[in-house]
């Protein structure tokens, strides 16, 4: 299993999920509303932003050209902003700390 802690202004949750989903689909799994994922995936809604800090940026697969494009697209793009539902989660994302904006 993978942890993750998930800060956010509504609050702070650590969750424990199996490796193979992407981290868009366990935080909606996991019931964080925040993250809307209005498109399900695609890249094309920008809905499911999150923030990562520059260590855990580092140890994630950098964003493609469409990722890169909806990210441009983001009010409050920061260093660390990425997609949820690029980021397929693997054991090697045990521990993961993420910011919903
Ligand atoms: S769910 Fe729409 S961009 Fe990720």
């Amino acid at each position: 299993m993978i942890k993750i802690i998930i800060t956010s202004p509504v609050s702070d949750r650590h969750l424990s999920v199996a490796p193979g989903d992407s981290l868009m689909t366990a935080l909606r799994t996991a019931g964080v509303e925040e993250v809307e994922a209005m498109c399900g995936g695609a890249a094309a809604c920008g809905t499911c932003h999150v923030i990562l800090s520059p260590e855990w940026l580092a140890r994630v697969e950098p964003p493609g050209a469409d990722e890169e494009a909806m990210l441009d697209c983001i009010d409050g793009r920061e260093p660390g902003s990425r997609l949820s539902c690029q980021i397929g989660l693997t054991l090697e994302l045990d521990g993961l700390c993420v910011s919903v904006p």
